[in-house]
């Protein structure tokens, strides 16, 4: 298959100077495969960018946990793709539910959000996922579906996208997906990309589960077919995350 193993911490609006030095300390110690077998983002809140890029080891590498949708000027609380690059930071995690619930993202702002990244030269981990009344109502790929294809719309070159399919009813929650749920939706994504942009950019692109991954349900998720790794928020603030990490298949 050759898609390497992805495991991104969203540390979300969490952690103080002290509890992230701890945490990158944890991390910094890498009892976790290489770098050659899976590659892992951390993304903690905007204030702490600087201070993790110092401190963790460079087999890390540092995503932001949002940007503009454009160039940098008159646009008060918000940062630039521009702004990340000087800060020589190459990812970041675009279209979260939290942000497309709370803040009103729609599909569309998402999927031009994305293409502005890609054109800054940034790595994007696109996140799509349905409500549990949508899973309810059976329309849980119609959403992804939607969601990917805002996206797919605006960009030609998937080289650097993850995509987190990150079922809101999982996130936070504890009610994990399981291991078939997960495998259901990741396959149909991927037969969505066949289909929809290419066989190449179907076989290639990482699609990660995101929803309440911890040290204990992890190995059984990492071991579908299509799930390529994690987007993880909670257990990335604990020392389990470096299992989440070992269960790089
Ligand atoms: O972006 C990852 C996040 O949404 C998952 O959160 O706490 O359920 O692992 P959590």
């Amino acid at each position: 298959m050759g898609r390497k193993f992805f495991v991104g911490g969203n540390w979300k609006c969490n952690g103080t100077n002290e509890e992230i030095k701890k945490i990158v300390s944890t991390l910094n110690d890498r009892q976790v495969p290489s770098s050659d077998v899976v590659e892992v983002v951390i993304s903690p809140p905007y204030v702490f960018l600087p201070l993790v890029k110092s401190l963790l080891h460079p087999d890390f590498h540092v995503a932001v946990q949002n940007c503009w949708v454009k160039k940098g000027g008159a646009f008060t609380g918000e940062i630039s793709a521009e702004m990340l690059k000087n800060l020589d930071i190459h990812w970041v995690i675009l279209g979260h539910s939290e942000r497309r619930l709370l803040l009103g993202e729609s599909n569309e702002f998402v999927g031009e959000k994305v293409a502005y990244a890609l054109s800054q030269g940034l790595k994007v981990i696109a996140c799509v996922g349905e409500t549990l009344e949508q899973r309810e109502s059976g329309a849980t790929m119609d959403v992804v579906a939607a969601q990917t294809k805002a996206i797919a719309d605006r960009i030609s070159d998937w080289t650097n996208v993850v995509v987190a399919y990150e079922p809101v009813w999982a996130i936070g929650t504890g009610k994990v997906a399981t291991p078939a749920q997960a495998q259901e939706v990741h396959f149909a994504l991927r037969k969505w990309l066949q289909t929809n942009v290419s066989a190449q950019v179907a076989e290639s692109t990482r699609i990660i589960y995101g929803g309440s991954v911890n040290g204990a349900n992890c190995k059984e998720l990492a071991a579908q077919p299509d799930v390529d790794g994690f987007l993880v928020g909670g257990a990335s603030l604990k020392a389990e995350f470096l299992d989440i990490i070992k269960s790089a298949t």
